[in-house]
């Protein structure tokens, strides 16, 4: 049977560029614990990236890491963190940002397209006595870029809802889990995306992406980025070979490979969701980057396991399928055929 991969962009493998860039980061020995000259050329690298000229990198080892610890370093132990009612910080990182945090706590607040809404924020924000140590006070918005269901916030909402934010004294957090993919799709700068617009820390995602298991805290706020150096390091995240993350972040950010990758993840899912689209389908989620959920008829679906085609199956009638940097136009093709056969 001809599998089809479209379970996660994490199930993908490698990208030669991040492996050639390890094997180069192989070569003699290195400073331990992050001391090296790789890791310093990253955080020159995501300066430039990022048009900051003091922003500082942590590189760790998975995207729960890079959100617990950012969250962490910007909120205190009595505070609580908003985010989107489906966030993954929320929903599916078995409390790490409370295990780190001290014990802060984490609010979901609603929003159409899985977004965070303007109006539900300032709500959030007015109902809670501020002062009274009986609240958890809120410290930090966070936001997934894209939405952990494949939509994206526009540049303009994500300025308002950090003002928002900000204009009651939190900071802004954001979790890029796939943040390359928003910025493909959104055609803006990273700059435009993260501190120009309010935020404070992103957790920047390379894992989904083409990485070996290397994501990494880029942090514009100094107070967050000094604290960060301690809380990497008792949380068990200052890898002694820290070059070898570092080598593959900086391989990441070169010549654009990030956005190449993420260009190929975002295209072929426009191609799935034109073919599917002419079929007695029902999207449960505009896909404006690599992710669709689709609702079908529970056999159809059955047919579509038996034929190869891997997805997450996340409830009897509906599926998530995602594209990523490995997907072909070929790969696209064979499932638009299988789920066409599974429907009639
Ligand atoms: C939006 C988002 N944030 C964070 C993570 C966490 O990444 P990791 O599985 O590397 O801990 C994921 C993983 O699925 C994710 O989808």
């Amino acid at each position: 049977m001809n599998i089809i991969e479209f379970r996660s962009d994490n199930a993908a493998g490698v990208a030669p560029e991040i492996l050639a860039s390890i094997a180069d980061a192989n070569e003699g020995s290195a400073i331990a614990y992050g001391h090296d000259g790789v890791t310093a050329r990253l955080e020159q690298r995501v300066r430039e990236v990022f048009e900051h000229d003091t922003a500082r990198v942590f590189p760790v080892t998975s995207g729960t890491a890079a959100n617990a610890l950012a969250l962490t370093a910007l909120c205190p132990p009595w505070g609580s963190v908003l985010c989107h009612e489906t966030a993954h910080i929320l929903n599916s990182e078995g409390g790490a940002t409370s295990l780190l945090g001290g014990g802060a706590v984490m609010k979901g607040i609603s929003g159409n397209d899985f977004r965070i809404a303007a109006d539900t924020l300032r709500a959030a924000l007015g109902s809670i006595t501020w002062g009274d140590p009986h609240h958890s006070q809120p410290s930090v918005l966070s936001f997934t870029q894209p939405t952990d269901m494949g939509t994206i916030y526009p540049l303009d909402e994500v300025a308002e809802l950090s003002a928002i934010a900000r204009g009651s004294g939190l900071k802004v957090h954001l979790d890029g889990a796939r943040i390359a993919n928003a910025l493909v799709a959104l055609g803006c700068s990273p700059a435009d995306l993260t501190w120009r617009s309010g935020v404070d820390a992103v957790s920047l995602g390379a894992t989904k992406n083409g990485g070996l298991s290397a994501e990494a805290i880029v942090v514009f706020d100094e107070q967050a980025a000094d604290e960060l150096v301690y809380r990497t390091k008792r949380s068990g995240h200052v890898t002694s070979k820290m070059r070898f993350q570092s080598s593959q972040i900086l391989a990441y950010l070169a010549d654009e490979l990030w956005l190449r990758m993420a260009r190929n993840s975002n295209d072929r899912m426009v191609e799935l969701a034109a073919g599917l689209a002419e079929l007695p389908v029902e999207f449960i989620n505009r896909p404006d980057v690599n992710m669709l959920f689709v609702r079908m008829p529970s056999a159809a679906i059955d047919r579509l396991e038996q034929a190869g085609l891997m997805f997450y199956r996340m409830s009897a009638d509906t599926i998530r399928l995602v594209t990523s940097w490995q997907t072909t136009e070929d790969h696209i093709n064979q499932a638009l055929h299988h789920v066409r056969s599974a429907l009639t």
